[in-house]
């Protein structure tokens, strides 16, 4: 039997993806397992460049091939290296939107490979139909355009989301007009597939502006605490599309990973929608978080509060025996994780128990906590899910908030006309006192008010939370 070098390079590529992925599920694996799916993602490309051949021609198109590798690469690498951790999730959308711009545009391609279609030929009513139709085929086609391509206007969107430069929009009746650009998407795709497409080639391209179009109009109004579960939606529409085009090229590999970006971002989807507390026909047309009912954006808030000096936190802290640490989007921002471990270790070490406690979507993406604090080595067994935080705030003298706001928020249980109404909050007020630390009394990522700040427990610890931790760990050195 003959070996087959290229599908044993696509076999590498799969079982390497398959145990990346499994190891990027613990915070001591995950580095590694990246590293090995992006190795045989390497062995994969590699392959198909050097080893596939059809009708006994190798690809060819060599200088094509490696410039936009070049490109690719130098580009990609210096993304990464210069972005900061804060901007991790606007990069990943970023990324996602090429790929499902890279799906729409195999589709493109493959379409044009059953119908040449020449604007000019076609203005004068001849054009060529080139190969023998395969209806299979023209769906998976119509598949990976569609969602690839809502995969990357709506990625685009939420990109211009989260570093702040698009806002929230909706206007009367977008849900139906989503609901009729999704339809008629539909009913043209569907028109293609059993009128040929040499009978109608421009509604293909019609179907690409009008997917671009849903994916603008799906992602607009989906503000403030609801990001999260649409990036990861995006996420497995990308899958989903490259899959289409593993089905199209019959490449194992393709698909192996499609489904299982597919798969991975469909379940994170509805974890995220569990830790929201809400169903994703919810999200989806419910545009959650994308009101501003309880507060402005960026507008100070109001009422009566109270500050804590350092050294009156010092001694709060340094004398309890229990401390809870609620880290959220501003430890983050001021790469306050190092001085967050040592403030842990000072304490321990004074006899104080220390644990922190996190929210699922803390931050700006899945698992944000649990990276950052990882970097700063903070043992993985002092870090609480939500549920068995709650409980522990029961026991705890001190809650200290850096840098979490919407996640703490108890108008999530008390106030219906709140856009969070209904989110799982970690519930802070449990405990003996709250120290909130955070640089102003603005509103955090979903932009509304928070009544924690002004209950008689709570204390607020103004500054950035490196600075305020480094001057509350010299305090509590010193008593
Ligand atoms: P947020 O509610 O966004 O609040 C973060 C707070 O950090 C702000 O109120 C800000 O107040 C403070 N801050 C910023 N820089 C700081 C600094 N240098 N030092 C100290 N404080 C600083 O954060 P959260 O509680 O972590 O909640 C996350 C929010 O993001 C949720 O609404 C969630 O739905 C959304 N979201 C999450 C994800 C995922 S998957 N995690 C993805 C997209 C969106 P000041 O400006 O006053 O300092």
């Amino acid at each position: 039997m003959e070996l087959n070098i290229l599908a044993l390079c696509y076999l590498l590529g799969s079982i390497s993806f398959i145990s990346g992925l499994k190891m990027l599920s613990n915070p001591a694996t995950a580095r590694k397992g990246n590293l090995l799916a992006a190795v045989g993602m390497g062995i994969a490309i590699f392959g198909t460049i050097f080893l596939y051949e059809e009708n006994g021609a190798k690809l060819g198109n060599y200088a094509w091939i490696f410039g936009g590798l070049l490109i690719g690469t130098v580009v990609g690498f210096l993304m990464a290296k210069k972005v900061k951790m804060t901007a991790m999730p606007e990069m990943v959308s970023l990324f996602n939107g090429m790929g499902g711009a890279c799906a729409a545009l195999i589709s493109i391609i493959e379409f044009r490979h059953l119908v040449h279609v020449d604007p000019v030929e076609y203005a004068s009513g001849g054009y060529q139909f080139y190969s023998s139709l395969d209806g299979t085929k023209l769906l998976i086609i119509l598949l990976g355009l569609i969602i690839g391509a809502v995969s990357f206007s709506g990625s685009m969107i939420a990109w211009g989301k989260l570093n702040g430069k698009i806002k929230d929009f909706s206007f009367k009746g977008q849900h139906i007009a989503n609901l009729v650009i999704f339809g008629l998407n539909v009913l043209l795709a569907a028109f293609i597939i059993v009128a040929r497409p040499e009978e109608t080639p421009l509604f293909f391209y019609v179907i690409i502006f009008l997917s671009i179009l849903y994916g603008v109009f799906f992602v607009l109004p989906i503000g403030g605490a609801d990001m999260p579960v649409v990036i990861s939606l995006l996420n497995s529409f990308t899958g989903v599309a490259a899959a289409c085009g593993g089905f199209l090229y019959d490449n194992k590999v393709m698909l192996t990973g499609g489904i299982l970006v597919g798969a991975a971002g469909t379940l994170l989807t509805v974890l995220m929608c569990k830790a929201m507390n809400r169903s994703l026909k919810n999200v989806l047309i419910g545009s959650f978080g994308g009101g501003n009912t309880s507060g402005q954006p960026g507008v100070a808030m109001t009422g009566a509060y109270k500050e804590i000096s350092l050294s009156d936190a010092a001694v709060v802290m340094g004398y309890a025996n229990k401390v809870m640490i609620v880290p959220g989007y501003g430890l983050a921002v001021a790469q306050a994780q190092h001085v967050c471990h040592e403030l842990e270790k000072t304490l321990e070490s004074r006899g104080v128990e220390v644990k922190y406690a996190i929210h699922p979507v803390a931050g700006r993406m899945p698992g944000h906590m649990n990276v950052l604090l990882a970097e700063a080595d903070v043992s993985y067994e002092k870090l609480l899910e939500m549920e068995l935080a709650n409980e522990e705030f029961k026991s705890a003298d001190v809650v200290l908030i850096l840098g979490a706001n919407d996640v703490v928020n108890p108008a999530a249980k008390t106030d219906p006309a709140s856009p969070i109404y209904g989110m799982p909050i970690l519930e802070v007020e449990d405990a003996k006192h709250v120290i909130v630390n955070k640089r102003s009394m603005k509103p955090g990522y979903a932009g509304i008010e928070n009544q924690l700040f002004f209950q008689p427990k709570t204390s607020m610890l103004f500054g950035d939370a490196k600075k305020a931790l480094q001057d509350l760990l010299a305090e509590i050195r010193n008593i």
